[in-house]
């Protein structure tokens, strides 16, 4: 067993310790989607830790997404994929998170000028060329999400360093972006849209725009995404002024 007890989890942070535990064992698919986890007192016998520590781990997962908590039934792997809003992710990185396998279909993967859309979205003169490239984007067999994303051609100087992560690519170069601005709204996915996500017509998404930039400022992508709405939780942490 993979959760099993190692003597450093002893120590104040054995919380952060089982957290990342519990988390490897769903990216490694051990746990499923879906499935249930121990009880927090059955884990916390198993492994011989306190039921605090147990419940502190379990719930920085809730908080994460990766778990949800229904009352009376218990613990189990969201079958919704459940985003906070505030963290800097993939796409690819929140699948893997959840044990499911990120791919894409291209549908567009090279270079272009701007269109006028795209240069008002990143304050780019008319002319500016970029990477772009539109996708498919899967979790196994099954289709997320689509999306359409535009890069300056000084920042990803190849649309083919993109294998399957544009995320991953443009970290490989020193030009992972840093911060976001994102815009979320609701829509009625259009006819070619359903059809690539195989839903039902007039079925529901989420249009997400995200401009984001390196820490100097420059923007590094402005992409355009329709998520389904039938599976997609976004997730934010409030606080009073
Ligand atoms: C999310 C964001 C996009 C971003 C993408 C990168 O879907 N909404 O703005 O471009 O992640 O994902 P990946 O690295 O898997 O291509």
């Amino acid at each position: 067993q993979r959760l099993q007890h190692d003597p450093a989890t002893r120590q104040p942070l054995a919380y952060m310790r089982l957290r990342r535990a519990i988390r490897n064992v769903i990216e490694n698919g051990e746990v499923q989607v879906g499935h249930a986890l121990p009880s927090e007192r059955d884990l916390a016998r198993a492994l011989t830790l306190s039921r605090v520590t147990v419940r502190k781990a379990i719930g920085g997962l809730v908080e994460d997404g990766l778990l949800t908590q229904r009352h009376g039934a218990g613990t189990f792997v969201s079958e919704r994929i459940v985003k906070p809003l505030s963290r800097m992710t993939s796409f690819t990185e929140d699948l893997r998170a959840r044990g499911l396998n990120p791919r894409s279909e291209f549908f567009e993967r090279g270079i272009g000028e701007v269109t006028p859309e795209e240069a008002m979205a990143m304050n780019l003169s008319p002319g500016t060329l970029v990477v772009r490239l539109h996708r498919l984007r899967y979790a196994g067999d099954e289709p997320l999400a689509i999306e359409r994303s535009a890069v300056p051609l000084d920042l990803l100087p190849d649309p083919n360093l993109v294998e399957d992560s544009l995320y991953e690519a443009l970290d490989k170069l020193g030009n992972r972006p840093l911060r976001a601005l994102q815009r979320l709204r609701a829509v009625v996915l259009g006819p070619a849209q359903t059809r690539l996500l195989r839903l039902g017509a007039g079925s529901a998404g989420l249009n997400i725009e995200r401009r984001s930039f390196l820490e100097d400022g420059r923007i590094v992508e402005f992409t355009c995404s329709w998520y389904r709405g039938d599976i997609y939780d976004f997730v934010a942490e409030l606080q009073s002024d």
